[in-house]
């Protein structure tokens, strides 16, 4: 029987099959000559240790809100042992740091730019003004600095941020410009969940590297990036406790799919995703993320004895299980106490107003194996001065969202709002997208069908395919809610 799970990698190992040109856009960073006559190679999996990312400190907690500084810059940093990579950086970071922000207190960020090219820098999933959205035509050059404030008027949610300039996003996000931005509210911490070393953020995505061990960019390079990066080391390990993990798990990559299980089918349990926790946590032995998407899970390692390890595997393609299967280890190394729980109850979801507005949304490429193919959503590619829906200030609608693809994956993601799913293919969603989303998942042929609340802010804003590659490409287009 071919099951579900190998249909779906299959398309995605064909995808692109006639697609690996370049869109006409050269890389920005020309690969550092091989000064070594030994071609760099990636390390076997499991002999380099996880980093936890770096949380990053405020330079100023007055006037009621939390002051950031970040500077963009390029830096070398060590992925492959031994090697220097040259990666585009906030503050140096490769991934970027963890941002921690409480829902109702204000952040303000003042990016510097110190690369030689304009840069935006997007809050995804934040309910932001769009001044303070980091749009694609909304850039900053280089030399000069940008404040972005956000009044984190949202319930606590698993956010981040990444460059966001138009036509260069994916290069940019790609060579290392997306960080974690944690968000929390009273009523998440007050619950028991693992926490303080016991909560690791954790940013998953894949790369392609030359000889010379440098990040090599190439658009809609769907089969050239294969090596798995968890928190930007290749497949390490990571020593923990026989207790509790809560992982925020990100899904950083330009357009890879991860399906993660644990080696021994162990379960998990899922608590969040991208808007935050769920209403209830449930357990599962799988977890899936597109590109862009967060899951919240738990994972109990006292159920293994000291000196257990347990691979988190990817089941999905293309790449080979040898190449992509192995995201990373859990070394369980020691005991240790664990008052933490998951309650049964996590939070409430507001109740979803009456939609009075419907529409249909078509996402597409060309995949007929032409040279430059195109991006399109609802036929067109993106025309930064076309406002391609209109929405009325306080309403509430669904969306119909379809992959017209046969064999390539495509996901959505709308700024300004997080939405609710309905329905995925007439069917009733999963318990992992029963929350709050901003992103979902559409394999080819697939359609969903979500509810969206426009009563904040009003402004333009974009939605588009994360696969980053895509909206590069055009698929993307403009709302206007007024
Ligand atoms: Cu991660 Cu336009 O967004
Ligand atoms: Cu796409």
């Amino acid at each position: 029987m071919v099951t579900r799970r190998s249909v779906l990698g299959g398309a995605i190992g064909a995808a692109g099959a006639g697609l690996l040109t370049t869109g006409g856009l050269v890389p920005l960073l020309s690969a550092q000559s091989a000064q070594a006559t030994e071609a760099v190679t990636v390390p076997a999996p499991f002999t380099v240790r996880m980093p936890t990312l770096p949380v990053l400190a405020p330079i100023s907690v007055l006037g009621g809100q939390d002051t950031y500084a970040v500077t963009i810059k390029e830096v070398a940093r060590e992925i492959i042992p031994g090697v220097q990579t040259k990666v585009l950086t906030y503050n140096g970071s490769f991934p970027g740091p963890v941002l921690r922000a409480r829902s109702g207190r204000t952040v303000a960020i003042r990016h510097r730019n110190n690369l030689g090219m304009p840069v935006s820098v997007h809050l995804h999933g934040g309910n932001v003004s769009p001044e303070n959205d980091g749009g694609p035509m909304d850039t900053f050059g280089p030399g000069t600095s940008r404040t972005y404030t956000y009044p984190n008027q949202q319930p606590g949610a698993a956010l981040w941020f990444h460059d966001h300039a138009h036509h260069m996003e994916s290069e940019h996000v790609y060579r290392g410009l997306s960080a974690t931005y944690l968000l929390s509210d009273e009523n998440e911490r007050s619950l028991p969940l693992p926490a303080g070393q016991y909560e690791v953020p954790i940013a998953l995505r894949d790369a392609r590297f030359d000889d010379a061990g440098q990040l090599v960019y190439v658009m809609d390079d769907v089969f050239g990036r294969t090596t798995i990066l968890a928190n930007g080391r290749p497949s390490p390990y990571f020593e923990v406790a026989a207790r509790k993990y809560r992982f925020r798990l990100l899904n950083s990559s330009n357009m890879r799919f991860f399906q993660l299980r644990l080696s021994d089918g162990g379960q998990m349990i899922q608590i969040g995703t991208d808007g935050g926790l769920l209403e209830r946590p449930f357990t599962t032995d799988t977890v899936g993320l597109s590109p862009a998407e967060r899951a919240d899970v738990v994972i109990d390692f006292s159920r293994y004895p000291v000196g257990t390890k347990i691979v988190l595997e990817n089941t999905l393609g293309p790449g080979t299980p040898d190449q992509v299967g192995k995201v990373l280890r859990f070394d369980v190394v020691r005991t240790a106490s664990d008052p933490s729980r998951v309650p049964d109850v996590l939070r409430t979801l507001p109740a979803m107003a009456k939609a009075t507005v419907q529409r249909s949304i078509v996402l597409s490429m060309d995949e007929d194996g032409r040279e430059e193919p195109r991006g399109l959503m609802d036929g067109q590619q993106w025309d930064y001065q076309r406002i391609d829906q209109t929405i009325a200030h306080g309403t509430s609608e669904i969306w119909t969202v379809t992959n017209a693809n046969k064999i390539v994956p495509h996901n959505f993601h709308m700024h300004l709002v997080q939405f609710r799913l309905l329905e995925r293919n007439g069917a009733p969603v999963a318990p992992s997208e029963a929350g709050l989303k901003d992103t979902v998942r559409l394999f080819p042929g697939e359609t969903v069908k979500l509810h969206a609340t426009f009563g904040t802010y009003r402004g333009t804003y974009v939605y588009h395919c994360h696969l980053l590659d895509h909206s590069a490409m055009g698929m993307m287009a403009n709302f206007r809610v007024r």
